[in-house]
């Protein structure tokens, strides 16, 4: 079982949030090129929730960042994204232009009662990624109620993830409940065998993934740069020294606990280089026996392209096992949850989106959760009611 606790003690009915003004955390913190959004499915994400709200004849507020930033710059205001909102969610959105607006008030109250609001760029706030608390006040004080449906951010410790449920009656928005329960559904032992493939090209910031995957799952397959760490230590036991050195204990536990905890480690046993001889995707025999594997299982959760997917022909490995995946899924032979910007980014490209069981859109929250850390944004949670739809 993993060890996250289940939340949610009371239930928020529609009828209970009839005329309240409901500030909702969602992360439209999606790609633009030239102003335009590129992918909305974090837009897409909140609709259930917007739903349950408008149902409901509540007051929608929106909070959200978009890139990194602390200051204000036209390229990452939210104004960019009003049309794509009033599209997906279907209303029409009235846009602040500043979240500390003394009038941010007036706005809300008058604006027409369909319309969604949606607020600038909370990053343009020295305050927000502060967690400060008379910021979060400040925002707080415009609703009656919070709602974080912004799982993918949620470990960041930031005013609007973190500070704000201080000071309103709070709830975890549907999509936000859909996601940690698919993932603490993954580590139950109906699920089982599971399968973990985890690729990827920086091993740093998966390491305690792995440590914990490797006590939890059945069969373990790295692939990308991870892998090749992971080889390179295998045939030396070391590496040749400089900054890889770092990973020679870490790696060494983590082949440690997969033995005592009787998870198989898979490994790519061949590969595709590139002009320069660089190590560029898993080979056709690492993707048949990879494919092997995932037939084998009930369950694979994927995170991390096992090769360098946006460049043919090192799309090969991402992509065989993205079709394999997404067929068993389609056959109701697999269940399957991917995660990862660049991952899900991948099963768009080779669009197995559709056949998959669970796309995240969440890159670090994502990696976080699995790893077994508290996210602030659940911490946050004290007292969560649970929206009944
Ligand atoms: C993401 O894209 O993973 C989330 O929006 C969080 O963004 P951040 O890494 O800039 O905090």
């Amino acid at each position: 079982m993993h060890g996250h606790k289940m939340l949610c003690s009371k239930v928020v009915t529609k009828s209970d949030l009839k005329d309240k003004k409901v500030l909702v955390r969602v992360d439209f913190n999606v790609p633009l090129d030239d102003g335009i959004v590129r992918d909305s499915s974090r837009i897409k994400n909140v609709i259930p929730t917007i739903e349950f709200l408008k149902n409901a004849r509540a007051r929608i507020i929106l909070i959200s960042h978009l890139g990194k930033t602390a200051c204000f710059n036209q390229a990452q205001s939210l104004r960019n994204i009003v049309d794509e909102v009033a599209q997906q969610c279907k209303s029409n959105v009235v846009f602040i232009d500043d979240c500390l607006d003394a009038d941010a008030s007036f706005i809300i109250d008058n604006a027409p009662a369909q319309d969604i609001i949606l607020m600038e760029n909370l990053r343009f706030y020295p305050e927000e990624e502060k967690c400060d608390v008379e910021f979060a006040k400040r925002l707080a004080n415009l609703a009656d109620f919070y709602i974080n449906e912004a799982f993918s951010v949620s470990h960041r410790k930031h005013a609007s993830v973190f500070a704000i449920p201080q000071f309103l009656p709070h709830a975890l928005g549907l999509s936000f409940m859909k996601e940690i329960r698919i993932i603490n559904d993954f580590f139950s032992d109906a699920l089982s065998p599971k399968m973990c493939i985890i690729g990827g090209t920086k091993l740093s910031t998966k390491i305690n993934l792995l440590k914990n995957l490797a006590k939890k799952v059945d069969k373990l397959a790295l692939g990308g740069g991870i892998a090749n760490v992971f080889q390179s230590f295998e045939k030396n036991s070391s590496f040749g020294g400089g900054d890889s050195n770092i990973y020679a204990e870490e790696v060494s536990k983590i082949i440690k606990n997969s033995q005592k905890y009787n998870c198989q480690l898979i490994m790519p046993i061949d590969f595709s280089m590139t002009a320069d001889f660089s190590i560029a995707d898993i080979g056709p025999r690492s993707i048949e026996l990879f494919q092997q594997h995932i037939r084998e299982s009930k369950t694979v959760l994927w995170n991390g392209p096992v090769g360098l997917f946006e460049k043919a022909p090192f799309d090969q490995g991402t992509r065989s096992l993205a079709l394999e995946i997404s067929q068993l899924s389609r056959d109701g032979k697999l269940i399957s949850i991917i995660g990862g910007g660049d991952t899900a980014f991948a099963m768009n490209k080779f669009k197995v989106s559709q056949d998959l069981s669970y796309v995240s859109t969440a890159g670090g929250a994502f990696l976080a959760y699995l790893e077994g850390s508290e996210l602030p944004g659940i911490a946050a949670m004290h007292d969560p009611c649970v929206l009944q739809q």
